[in-house]
């Protein structure tokens, strides 16, 4: 598997420990700011390659040992993708496109892990819901790099035979997720006693989901999923993002206002919302976990008693953000 050093792909790491322990895993992850050994620790089985998915020569005997390749690795983060374009255009475009090519030589079966981002936003009072045939339609670096990304896919499927699903998931939350990313950035500023920051009014829906509920639902694509289909990944949690900050000031205690509006991220989508039926109907999936309350307490519970593992990373990504008004 790729990326598992990284947020899901570490709980997807962690999670097969427990639910498939025959399988061997091997981790190819470059460790970049995102990539974290530690995400890892006490698993046993696992093999950690540090490498770059756009490295042909790091992953074709990679590949060539592997029954499944699980493609987790990505540049994952939106207010990166407008500071810097240029790494999410390498690792996204062409790490998939390299690991694309190694599959085909070795024959080998592929799950491409990608997001609902790729369909764009709808508005607030729209009914409709991101089926898998909703248009593309991606509105930042991040998302257009993903949605062309998973095209690739498509394309060695029809052209090459390649055997490959996709699946698109909408925002997960958890343990080990980086604090740059809008949950554990306030559960991180409220243990520092810093006020939770929301971009612009906070009327933004996303639709959570958490991390195990993603990866169980990885799974059964993998072991019941079909060929060269793409499969929607989400537990019904829309939520805006006022709500969301709320909810974890309720967890800490503080008063529900007790948050900043600060500058709004440019092209900012309005609203995600997934249509899972596909994944439920046909492959029997359903979300374990699904009160948020009990899922944010479990992960603020998580981050205040891991607090080594994000400490170090804290100022600089505060830093950052101050200098772009957030
Ligand atoms: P993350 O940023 O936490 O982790 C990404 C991992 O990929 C890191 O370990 C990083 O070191 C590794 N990586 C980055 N560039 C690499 C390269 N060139 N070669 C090898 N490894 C590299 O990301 P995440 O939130 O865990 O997301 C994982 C996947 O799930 C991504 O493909 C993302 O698009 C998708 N996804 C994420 C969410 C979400 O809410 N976080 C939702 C839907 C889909
Ligand atoms: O929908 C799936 C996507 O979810 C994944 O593909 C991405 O990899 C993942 O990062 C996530 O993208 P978002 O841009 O939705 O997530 P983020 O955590 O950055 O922000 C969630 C919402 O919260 C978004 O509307 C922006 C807002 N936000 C974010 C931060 C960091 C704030 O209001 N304040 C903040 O401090």
């Amino acid at each position: 598997m790729t990326g598992g050093a990284g947020f899901i792909g570490s709980n997807f790491v962690r999670l097969s420990a427990v639910e498939r322990p025959g399988a061997e895993i091997t981790v190819l992850d470059a460790l970049t700011y995102a990539g974290d050994e530690r995400s890892l620790d006490g698993l046993d089985g696992v093999t950690l390659v540090q490498g770059d998915i756009a490295d042909a020569d790091v992953v074709d005997p990679l590949v060539a040992a592997s029954d499944l390749v699980v493609h987790f690795a990505a540049e994952s983060h939106n207010d990166n993708s407008l500071n810097d374009p240029s790494p999410f255009v390498r690792t996204n475009l062409v790490g998939t496109f390299t690991l694309l090519e190694a599959a085909r030589r070795h024959g080998t079966r592929f799950h491409h892990i990608s997001t609902d981002e790729v369909y764009g936003d709808l508005e607030l009072d729209d009914p409709a819901k991101f089926t898998p045939s909703t248009p593309y339609n991606p509105s930042s670096p991040y998302s257009s790099t993903k949605a062309g990304s998973d095209l690739l896919v498509r394309a060695w499927v029809r052209s090459f035979g390649l055997e490959a699903t996709i699946s698109n998931c909408s925002n997960n939350y958890g343990p080990y997720q980086h604090i740059e990313k809008f949950i554990p950035r306030q559960i991180t500023n409220l243990v520092d006693g810093v006020r939770p920051r929301l971009y612009g009014a906070g009327a933004n829906v996303r639709d959570w989901i958490h991390v195990d509920d993603h990866n169980r639902a990885v799974w059964s694509i993998i072991e019941k999923g079909q060929i060269g289909e793409t499969y929607l990944i989400g537990a019904d949690g829309e939520r805006s993002n006022l709500d969301v900050v709320r909810a974890i000031l309720q967890a800490f205690g503080r008063d529900a206002d007790d948050f900043d509006h600060v500058a709004d991220r440019p092209g900012h989508d309005l609203r995600y919302a997934i249509d899972a039926s596909r994944l439920r109907e046909e492959l029997g999936w359903q979300p374990q976990h699904t009160s948020f309350e009990d899922g944010i307490a479990a992960t603020i519970a998580w981050y205040r008693e891991n607090e080594a593992w994000w400490r170090a990373a804290k100022a600089e990504v505060e830093a950052k953000y101050a200098a772009q008004g957030q």
